[in-house]
């Protein structure tokens, strides 16, 4: 780190050190993000205000309005299966879980070392049990069956917690896909904020050349592994959570991405999914910030 040290006191009185421009939720160890604490490394980004409204999304589609698309999902809400990309700190998992008791969540990161920060905070607010972390770089760890076997997704066994709690014949479709993935275009990310580019992972912030590449590739994985919806997830956990027979049928993509891509994010829906109905919201700026598809 290039900046030189400082010394700060929290709010008891105890001496933290840290460097100039370390943001301040690095020197206390944690940040709030939908009113929950979460804890926070330099191995995870810090939980971001506008991406609550990926949970609000989320919240709504399920629970609020009869009257809208969110019917289906509604009378499934009791097994509603959640796929949450790139969790980093977990608090897009976790906060869904608190405010979905009967919801299943499967949160995965590329980086380990995010999912063990994510991994404790499901433990400090006591979801552990509903949501399962995987080590999985985009949808890797979700295999294509064989065409003899049922439609569906077989969840590979490449990760090492997963023998434990996933029987390898669980075909997996979830209801919804969430994802707030790296969305910064490579070369706008030196000229961030120090606080930004100096501290929080690189692996969390660069979307390739024009930001979007992360999401292409997302979007090609899931209309080849998931669409046309299959007959849904047959996936057992143990240690206490079960996910049986689960009726999947993708229902609901919610993503975060940067201010400049309402564009390039409906071109690349209408490629991948033609059919779908595509939505860009904006943020409380009124940027452009929610890319929301619905089947
Ligand atoms: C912008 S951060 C979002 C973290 C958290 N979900 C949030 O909203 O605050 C993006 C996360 O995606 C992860 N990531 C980057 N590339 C990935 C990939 N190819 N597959 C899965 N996760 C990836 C990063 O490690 C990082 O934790």
């Amino acid at each position: 780190m290039k900046n030189g040290s400082v010394t700060v006191y929290d709010k008891d009185g105890n001496l933290i050190r840290g460097y100039e421009d370390m943001p301040p939720q690095f020197l206390k160890g944690w940040a709030e993000f939908y009113k929950l604490k979460f804890k926070v490394t330099p191995d995870v980004l810090i939980p971001r205000p506008e991406t609550e409204l990926l949970i609000d999304e989320v919240l709504s589609f399920i629970g609020s309005d009869p009257k809208t698309d969110s019917m289906h999902t509604q009378s499934a809400q009791g097994r509603t299966l959640i796929l949450d990309i790139g969790t980093g700190s977990g608090n897009i998992a976790i906060s869904l879980a608190k405010n979905l008791p009967k919801a299943k969540i499967f949160a995965t990161d590329i980086s380990e070392e995010a999912l063990k920060v994510a991994r404790e905070n499901a433990k400090k607010h006591r979801v552990e049990k509903k949501i399962l972390f995987i080590n999985s770089d985009l949808l890797s760890a979700f295999r294509r069956p064989e065409p003899r076997l049922n439609r569906g997704e077989l969840v590979s066994g490449s990760n090492s917690e997963m023998p434990k709690r996933v029987r390898h014949d669980g075909f997996v479709v979830p209801d919804i896909i969430i994802s707030n993935l790296p969305y910064i275009p490579t070369y706008r990310i030196s000229y961030l904020e120090p606080s930004v580019k100096d501290f929080e992972p690189w692996i969390a912030l660069d979307g390739g050349s024009d930001g979007f590449d992360l999401y292409r590739k997302l979007f090609q994985q899931i209309s080849h592994k998931f669409l046309p919806s299959s007959l849904g997830v047959n996936v057992t956990h143990t240690g206490g959570v079960v996910v049986d027979r689960h009726a999947g049928k993708l229902e609901l993509i919610v993503c975060e991405i940067d201010y400049t891509q309402g564009e390039i994010a409906v071109i690349e829906v209408q490629k991948y999914f033609p059919t779908a109905k595509v939505e860009v919201k904006t943020d409380l700026a009124k940027k452009q910030r929610i890319l929301r598809i619905s089947f």
